[in-house]
């Protein structure tokens, strides 16, 4: 599969995805889960990350879709030792999304061997078009998955200061044509409490960059075997400053070693 196109029948998805841990139910509380979903529609989002372990996020996503899920790419999860829930959650999943689920990736790679024919079975019968993996660590056994040649993408966390992938996990990917989904851009926001200003993001001007956030994503998607990166939020004006990143043109080795030099600088 080549990379980039993680889309229906191989179509290449926009490169700014959406997470939905924590940020749509946070979302939701304030009555503005319709009101992410739908901006990120309207500014060209189509990849949407849910699990069933991020409490209402996959029953609001699915609601926030509405008649516009044909719109997007959903990819979630299965979370749980058992394979009777393993069996449920799947179809928990192909109900809330009209029978069809884009993406359905084992969740921290649990019970992956045991979940693995499931998931064969279901992207045979065509009701999952791809099969990935997901840690939130890069651990070794994620190439153990990778190397079964049965999953289509993986997702990992990578961002200036988690860089762990590249040693192992991106290459492998890349011979292997996985996809790669981009977890924690942001490192859990975590990397946005860095005062970076203006002036210090002035080179990266002729990139389109003029946020901090917009650096942080285009340094992990410049790297060509990266796929699509899902930051979340739960602010809608958010989308329209994060999408900006996933537009070309894309740094060079100077960009983002000055992002990653800042990234380090606090
Ligand atoms: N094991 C796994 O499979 C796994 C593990 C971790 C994450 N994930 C997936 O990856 C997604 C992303 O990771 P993450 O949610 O941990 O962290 P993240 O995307 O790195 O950071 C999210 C944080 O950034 C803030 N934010 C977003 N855009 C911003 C902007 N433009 N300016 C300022 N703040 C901004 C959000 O707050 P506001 O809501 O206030 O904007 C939120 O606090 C998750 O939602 C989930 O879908 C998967």
């Amino acid at each position: 599969m080549e990379i980039r196109r993680l889309g229906p029948e191989g179509t290449e998805v926009p490169v700014i995805g959406l997470g939905t841990w924590r940020r749509l139910e946070a979302a939701a509380t304030r009555g503005e889960h319709v009101a992410v979903v739908t901006r990120a529609l309207d500014a060209g989002v189509r990849f949407f990350d849910s699990s069933p372990m991020y409490g209402r996020a996959e029953e609001l996503l699915a609601e926030a879709l509405g008649d516009r899920r044909s719109e997007a790419v959903v990819a979630t999860k299965i979370w749980t030792t058992s394979l009777a829930e393993g069996r449920q959650q799947l179809a928990r999943a192909l109900r809330l999304y009209g029978g069809h689920v884009e993406l359905m990736q084992i969740h921290n790679l649990v019970a992956w061997r045991e979940h693995l024919p499931l998931l064969l079975a279901a992207r045979e019968d065509g009701l999952i078009d791809r099969i990935g993996a997901t840690h939130y660590a890069v651990i070794r056994e994620l190439e153990a998955v990778m190397r079964t040649g049965r999953i289509d993408a993986v997702q990992i966390p990578y961002n200036p200061r988690q860089r762990e992938a590249e040693q192992r996990i991106l290459p492998l990917a890349a011979d292997l044509g996985l996809g790669v989904v981009v977890m924690r851009p942001f490192g859990e926001g975590e990397l946005l409490d860095l005062d970076i200003g203006e002036a210090q993001l002035a080179p990266l001007r002729p990139f389109g960059v003029r946020t901090w956030a917009q650096a942080l994503l285009k340094w992990g998607l410049s790297d060509p075997r990266c796929t699509v990166a899902i930051p979340a939020t739960s602010r809608p004006p958010r989308i329209d400053e994060n999408v900006v990143a996933g537009e070309p043109p894309w740094f060079g080795p100077d960009e983002r070693e000055l992002v990653h030099r800042l990234a380090l600088s606090a």
